[in-house]
């Protein structure tokens, strides 16, 4: 079974720069709400009751956000109308077990998810990356933990990318399709040139890794950018058991890219039952207004 959640949030995030020069891009507002705490329901959904979130040089933002706010829910309860909003605050700070702990230098993603080690111990546990989050009808962990107690090996989630754009990704190579979904790896290669990547199938944001990843991680030298790169280590894994890719059901949005972020907005703005309405509307002023 499954337990335990790391979500690496330590990262420079220099694409969102200067937003991400005093806060995390994980509490970058999609709507009203900070990326992170999407990844964290989605989490708690698939059935997670401890989440270890890596936390960098602005750790005090995230921390600060799933705590509680002893002010903010005394002025709150002494206005009128504001019962809903008191409840929404006082909801995040119970929605599960969080701890944190700090990457001293942002020294790459596989360094990061080694900081783990002694939280997660020997148990099998998934990793999720703020930057992708998922409109999906079944949480994409949950799917991914179906996938896992079925093979009993690590699992990576995939997803089809335009074949000009393999220079972004971790990419794999497929060495036996399982099922329309799953497949078994041969190999990983981290941001290859599109003239050597071995398919267009790219690594993104959920994996549920086994803890022999951490001994791997701890002799993986640095790699491409300077990095310890989780690619890297999972490479090595490979060598000593099988890995399954699997391509969730879902739409993803990756929000540490500016499209990606804007796209995001704009549809779980759409989704939204208050605000989605009136704001599907002003879209079809703008596409009248020819803009
Ligand atoms: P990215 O590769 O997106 O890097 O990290 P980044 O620094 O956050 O962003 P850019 O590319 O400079 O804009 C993928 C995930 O790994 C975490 C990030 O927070 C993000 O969730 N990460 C990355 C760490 O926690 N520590 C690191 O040293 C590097």
């Amino acid at each position: 079974m499954i337990r335990k959640a790391v979500i690496p949030a330590a990262g420079l995030g220099t694409r969102f720069l200067p937003a991400t020069k005093s806060q995390p891009k994980e509490m970058l507002p999609v709507v009203d709400t900070p990326a992170i705490h999407y990844v964290v329901k989605e989490a708690i959904e698939a059935g997670i009751d401890d989440i270890l979130i890596i936390t960098g040089k602005d750790k005090t933002a995230i921390e600060n956000y799933f705590d509680r706010s002893v002010e903010l829910e005394y002025l709150l309860e002494g206005k009128e109308g504001k019962e809903d909003l008191l409840h929404l605050v006082q909801d995040i700070a119970h929605l599960a077990n969080i701890h944190y702990i700090r990457q001293k230098e942002p020294l790459g993603l596989g360094h990061a998810v080694l900081q783990a080690k002694q939280h997660v111990g020997n148990e099998p546990f998934c990793v999720l990356l703020g930057d992708d989050i998922f409109q999906a009808e079944v949480p994409v962990l949950k799917q991914m933990i179906v996938e896992y107690e079925r093979y009993g090996d690590p699992v990576i989630a995939l997803e089809r990318i335009d074949p000009s754009q393999t220079d972004k990704y971790g990419i794999v190579d497929i060495h036996t399709t399982m099922s329309s979904r799953t497949y078994k790896l041969k190999d990983l290669v981290e941001k290859p040139p599109v003239s050597q990547a071995p398919s267009n199938l790219a690594i993104i944001g959920r994996y549920i890794l086994t803890a022999d990843i951490f001994e791997i991680l701890e002799n993986t030298k640095p790699g491409r950018g300077g990095e310890i790169q989780l690619t890297d280590g999972l490479r090595r894994l490979r060598e000593q058991r099988d890995i399954f890719g699997y391509e969730p059901e879902g739409i993803r949005h990756d929000i540490g890219d500016k499209q990606g972020f804007l796209r995001a907005t704009v549809e779980f703005a759409l989704e939204r039952t208050d605000i989605g309405p009136a704001f599907a509307e002003y879209l079809k002023d703008l596409v009248k207004r020819g803009i």
